[in-house]
């Protein structure tokens, strides 16, 4: 889909909202160790949104996500953390419900006060959220609309979360009067501006560990832009299809004939890398070296792009007037690996014109290197979901409330 984006309707569009119950969607799904949040860009993202609700007055009530639970509860995957940090940012307490739609749930929505937030429980310890059933997640739906009463509205502010037809995202809007959040009319529109009419040169570079996850994607970008860069983990993938020795490097060895496509289709358009950091291991004392990228010895792995490859992808970045980056280009979180990842993160960052990254991992690569967010035009929140509207899918949770 390339959706329009005037057809999504903003907050405004909802009328006075004082003293009425908003269900509002965000995507808090940030990566947490020994349950601290280390990074909070996307609860950070969600904050004009909810600003914009609680100064108008409403009491909203926030759903969200957090990791791939299986349908219960699970403790690693509460968002209680979540609820502290999120109240940390907004300067109020934030309600925090220990269960999704249960007695806890139903106490902090008739609980709130104008221009109040209470947090459900993570909606993903509800196995109908995603349920492939339409009545099993319709009859989900009808107990998050219950805590918002018969005036409540819906606003979809997730839009990390819009590719998923889960009831959160999808059902609960066919029952409410809704509204896309501001973070979500944001991303479609900058999402928009790459689609129609780039300014060029438009170069894209993708990274991460599976070339599976990015072939739909390749496909569609390949006859639009000028220069796709390839590092990270997929890259070997592409590398093998061209007949390098890839080693103990990562490979999908049945999507080797799909990349070789690719390389005959358009050859003169996608960029490899020429030389890879290679280790036995992923440690942080690893005994690196650097080789050449059709020559990998067999019991070493390519761990990140080599300085000379990141130098030719800053060279194609240097020309660009449109950049989309998802994926870093190694095991950036790994001190030897993460050189390549800085490298052309920075000249995304110096690009002369607009630089989008998609989401994810490059998002947290931007951040856990201490680049400057600002050098960016649009830090998406959004991996798989940016990744699925430049692909040209339907995503659901946009669809749905385009009427
Ligand atoms: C993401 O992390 O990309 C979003 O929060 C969606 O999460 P999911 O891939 O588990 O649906």
């Amino acid at each position: 889909m390339t959706l329009d984006g005037s057809a999504l309707n903003g907050i405004e569009s909802l009328g006075d909202l004082r003293g009425r119950r908003v269900l509002v969607r965000s995507d808090l799904n940030v990566p947490l160790q020994d349950g601290r949040i280390t990074d909070d860009g996307r609860i950070q993202a969600s904050l004009p949104t909810l600003r914009q609700l609680t100064d108008a007055g409403a009491r909203v009530v926030l759903t969200a996500h957090l990791g791939r639970p299986k349908g219960s509860p699970d403790p690693k995957y509460s968002l209680a953390p979540v609820a502290e940090r999120l109240g940390e940012l907004l300067g109020a307490t934030v309600a925090f419900a220990t269960d999704v739609v249960g007695e806890s749930a139903q106490a902090v929505a008739a609980g709130l006060a104008d221009g109040q937030v209470g947090l459900v429980e993570n909606v993903r310890f509800e196995a109908a959220e995603t349920a492939k059933d339409d009545a099993q997640r319709g009859a989900f739906a009808d107990k998050l609309v219950a805590l918002v009463g018969p005036d409540g509205a819906y606003v979809d502010d997730a839009f990390g979360a819009v590719h998923r037809k889960h009831a959160s995202v999808y059902d609960v809007a066919l029952r409410l009067p809704h509204a896309a959040g501001n973070l979500v009319l944001r991303e479609v529109e900058v999402l928009q501006r790459l689609t129609q009419d780039p300014d060029r040169p438009y170069v894209v570079v993708l990274g991460g560990s599976k070339v599976s996850d990015k072939l739909g994607v390749i496909a569609s970008l390949l006859p639009t832009v000028d220069r796709l860069l390839i590092g990270g983990g997929m890259c070997f993938t592409f590398l093998a299809a061209q007949g390098a020795e890839v080693g103990g490097s990562l490979l999908e060895a049945d999507q080797v004939d799909t990349c070789r496509g690719f390389l005959d289709d358009a050859k003169e358009k996608i960029v490899l890398p020429v030389d890879v950091v290679v280790a036995a291991d992923i440690a942080v004392d690893a005994a690196t070296s650097t080789v050449a990228a059709e020559r990998i010895p067999a019991d070493q792995k390519g761990l990140d792009i080599g300085p000379e490859t990141a130098a030719l992808f800053s060279r194609h970045l240097a020309e660009a007037r449109t950049v989309f980056w998802n994926g870093p280009m190694g095991v950036f979180e790994v001190a030897p690996f993460a050189a390549g990842t800085r490298t052309v993160a920075q000249a995304v960052a110096d690009v002369d014109g607009t630089s989008v990254v998609g989401g994810g991992d490059s998002a947290a690569a931007v951040r856990q290197l201490g680049l400057p967010e600002d050098g960016f035009s649009h830090i998406s929140t959004g991996g798989g979901a940016s990744l699925e509207y430049l692909e040209g899918a339907t995503l659901p949770g946009l669809a749905v409330l385009e009427d």
